[in-house]
């Protein structure tokens, strides 16, 4: 299944925009102006499906930092939108502030609030207002499931009409999670299975007492960890059960001059690399930070199991210039199988990502504290779903 778009709303400096999307996709701006927010926003996405949004949302300061804080056209609610199509799937997820039904009575108990605001303690938590399954098809759209604050419909597509799912689903829960039926909504599952499916890697911590640079637990690892901590596994993994010789072709590309050892030790897996003009190879805990990072990336693209989607943030943060060309080769080598997304300072990289997959980078800049996509009017602003003719079952 490929992601062919991506709309989101107030999320950070993300204020609208509606990606189009590619087999390969690059995002490349300076500083501040969003990559990293437009990343989260897609992790947000297969969150949801994992049951993890509430505590992701948590974990970047809660629904006050999540929501856009400038300033909301008339007709908009202070929420956050984020709408995918994947094949002939769409789902649209609204979410905002927990809204004042679900109060409880801590300042009858004595309890000392926080936050004025309201009186539940969980003010910053998000809420989800609504949620919207449809199959797409011919040019028109039918609703699957559709969800109101804690109730779901679902759309009986021979009769016409909407009936009521008999469970609820808690507040902060999407239905990815509330509710489960392969059976009786084999849509909702198909598209839970994707998200789940897609791959990110945002930062491979490679200081001196990282878990990069020490032994580590010999299992086989088809997936490597979001953070890279397990990579010498899964490097030994890709050799013993994967595509060796073409992750040894990259090795090779990268490092022309150096070898790569992996051994088993009392302590676990060790990995070491030879360098041209030294005596004896060097240890994972003396490589440096950007020969780390670049075995890393490789651990993740060469996967065993390839995700649909792999997502990758800013890769460049410690890898010299003269990886990038080795980096884009090696992306458009992962691109016959997985969708690429890559968000990126460096206009090289950019570049050399066009000259190896043939798609032009997407450029980004803030205006007026605003993410905008560079020659798309209003920053890819989706007026409405103005390409779909009828929108069967989706009475409000
Ligand atoms: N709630 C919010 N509302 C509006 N803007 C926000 C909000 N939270 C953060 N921002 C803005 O988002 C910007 C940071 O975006 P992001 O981290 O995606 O940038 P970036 O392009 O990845 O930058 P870098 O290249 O430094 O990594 C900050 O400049 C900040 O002003
Ligand atoms: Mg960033």
């Amino acid at each position: 299944m490929a992601l062919k778009d991506f709309q989101i709303k107030h999320y950070r400096s993300v204020k609208d925009i509606w990606l189009k999307l590619n087999p390969v996709n690059v995002f490349v701006g300076p500083n501040g102006c969003g990559k990293s927010n437009l990343y989260r926003a897609l992790y947000l996405m297969s969150t949801i499906a994992s049951g993890q949004f509430a505590r992701s949302i948590g974990e970047e300061g809660g629904m006050d930092s999540s929501l856009w804080c400038g300033a909301y056209s008339k007709k908009d609610p202070i929420s956050m939108t984020l709408s995918v199509k994947v094949d002939e799937l769409q789902y649209d997820l609204e979410c905002g502030y927990v809204s004042g039904d679900y109060r409880t009575g801590y300042a009858e108990m004595g309890r000392v609030l926080v936050h004025g605001a309201g009186n539940t303690i969980f003010r910053n938590d998000v809420e989800i207002k609504s949620e919207k399954l449809f199959r797409l098809k011919n040019g028109s759209r039918s609703m699957l499931l559709k969800r109101k604050g804690m109730e779901v419909s679902v759309r009986d597509v021979v009769e016409k009409q909407n009936s009521d799912y008999s469970m609820r689903v808690a507040p902060n829960e999407s239905i990815f999670t509330g509710v489960r039926d392969p059976l009786k909504f084999p849509e909702l599952s198909m598209l839970r299975l994707e998200l789940l499916n897609w791959r990110f890697y945002h930062h491979f911590r490679t200081d001196k007492s990282s878990p990069l640079r020490r032994p580590q637990i010999a299992v086989r690892t088809d997936i490597m960890a979001h953070d890279g901590s397990d990579f010498v596994s899964a490097l030994a993994t890709i050799i013993e059960y994967g595509d060796a010789p073409k992750l040894f072709k990259a090795l090779k590309d990268a490092f022309p001059e150096s070898e790569l050892q992996i051994g088993l030790s009392n302590a676990g897996l060790k990995l070491r690399m030879t360098m041209p003009g030294l005596q004896r190879p060097l240890d994972a805990h003396e490589l440096s930070d950007g020969t780390l990072q670049y075995l890393c990336l490789l651990a993740a693209i060469f996967s065993k199991t390839p995700p649909s989607l792999l997502a990758i943030n800013e890769p460049e943060t410690s890898i010299h210039p003269s990886l990038y060309e080795p980096l884009a080769r090696l992306l458009a080598t992962a691109s016959e199988t997985t969708q690429i997304w890559l968000t990126t300072h460096s206009t090289d990289l950019a570049n050399y990502m066009e000259e190896y997959c043939g798609y032009p980078p997407q450029e980004l800049k803030k205006v007026k504290g605003e993410t905008k996509l560079v020659g798309v009017g209003l920053g890819g602003y989706r007026d409405d779903d103005d390409d779909y003719d009828s929108e069967e079952g989706d009475d409000e």
